[in-house]
């Protein structure tokens, strides 16, 4: 049993099957509509249902408000087609987006590294190439885990029958449980991808400042990574926030890469040192060394943000106070089921990701 959606306003027809979400079809058919997170928590999917009626799923009442049900509003990550529809989506295409489709894959692990005490490296080999654009990511499926989970791709688009992923163990965490605790080489999961909207807008040449935060380097890791292989000479910052030392991880490669091209700048954060780690680096949150590497003037700069919403949060609010505006910010927040509880949402300053 399937139901016929038509999505406005370009009369794209997709064909929703009873268990997908209206997302979930179109990405499979190559129609590409507006999305984030992908589980209801972000509301940057909300579209308007003209006709027909969905079920809303798991969609967060934070994201979607029994008003905006009542209004007529749908997340289309979430919702599922009871009948035909007609829906209208704020369709809105990024030039540097290269729109490739979703698949679904079979993932066999291949190795599980330890980065720190609190992430892990993850490689998959999957059955057949998949193309993303740097900075994209995953869903992956756990064996007896409810919905699937967020991971970014960690590799450049040039190895596309590896994943690799950088995954931190949310305390609690059932998905990310099971990867530290349980998960083994040889394993086979079920990735699909590419997702997202997190990657450098390569036709805007301006200098670019990622600010990543944990595991959050795992986005930037690919996206700088993929510029330097291609060449590109514009200049590139990367600062990179964690606790202490036990919790930084590829400060060589990113050492090493420093050292070999000129327009690639490195640093550190440490917000809380061990006293025996000696750091001589910068002390302090990451948005705190942006600001004193840049004197606080951001302006003429392009910046991508990656990692938990706190840390996104204040560095979105050091670029603006250092005149840096929306249309030249971009980001990928970690959200886990905990934010879409606590009603967490796209950040009060920007109307949209
Ligand atoms: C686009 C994107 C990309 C991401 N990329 C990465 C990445 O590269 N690396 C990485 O480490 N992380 C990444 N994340 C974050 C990652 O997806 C989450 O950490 C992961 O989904 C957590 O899954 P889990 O099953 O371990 O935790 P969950 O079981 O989802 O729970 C997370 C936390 O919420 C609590 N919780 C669960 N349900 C509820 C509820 N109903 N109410 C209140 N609290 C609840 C849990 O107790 C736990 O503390 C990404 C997220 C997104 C959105
Ligand atoms: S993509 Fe649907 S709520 Fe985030």
């Amino acid at each position: 049993m399937s139901y016929r959606v038509i999505v406005e306003p370009t009369g794209e027809v997709i064909e929703v099957e009873e268990d997908q979400t209206i997302l979930q079809a179109a990405l499979r058919q190559g129609v590409w509509l507006p999305f984030a997170c992908g589980h209801g928590t972000c509301a940057t999917c909300k579209c308007d249902l003209v006709e027909g009626y969905v079920d809303h799923g798991d969609a967060s009442p934070f994201a979607l408000m029994d008003m905006e049900r009542d209004e007529g509003k749908i997340l289309v990550c979430c919702a599922k087609p009871e009948s035909d529809l007609v829906i209208e989506a704020d369709i809105d295409v990024d030039p540097d987006f290269k729109g490739y489709q979703v698949g679904d894959y079979s993932g066999e692990i291949t190795a599980i590294t330890d980065l720190t005490p609190t992430i892990k490296e993850l490689v998959l080999k999957i059955d057949r190439p998949m193309q993303f654009q740097a900075g994209q990511y995953i869903n992956l499926d756990l064996p007896g885990i409810d919905g699937s989970r967020a991971f970014s791709i960690a590799n450049t688009p040039a190895a596309d029958t590896e994943i690799r992923l950088q995954v931190r163990q949310v305390p609690e965490g059932a998905a990310t449980g099971y990867i530290h605790e349980k998960l083994q080489v040889g394993e086979v999961l079920t990735p699909s991808g590419p997702y997202g909207q997190f990657f450098v807008r390569k036709s805007d040449v301006k200098d670019v400042i990622f600010i990543a935060g944990g595991s959050g380097l795992s986005s930037p890791e690919s996206m700088i990574l993929d510029l330097l292989e291609n060449g590109d000479s514009r200049k590139i910052y990367l600062f990179h926030g964690v606790r202490n030392v036990s919790e930084l991880y590829h400060d060589e490669l990113f050492k090493e890469l420093a050292d070999k091209h000129e327009n690639f700048v490195y640093i550190p954060a440490l917000n809380e040192p061990e006293a025996d780690d000696n750091w001589q680096g910068f002390k302090g949150f990451v948005h705190e060394a942006a600001i004193a590497y840049f004197d606080g003037k951001f302006a003429g700069h392009k910046a991508y943000l990656c990692g938990p919403s706190p840390m996104i949060d204040a560095a979105i609010t050091a670029l603006m106070q250092g005149r840096l505006f929306e249309k030249d910010i971009h980001m990928e927040k970690f959200l886990t089921a905990a934010d879409g509880a606590d009603g967490e949402q796209r950040s009060a300053l920007f109307k949209r990701i």
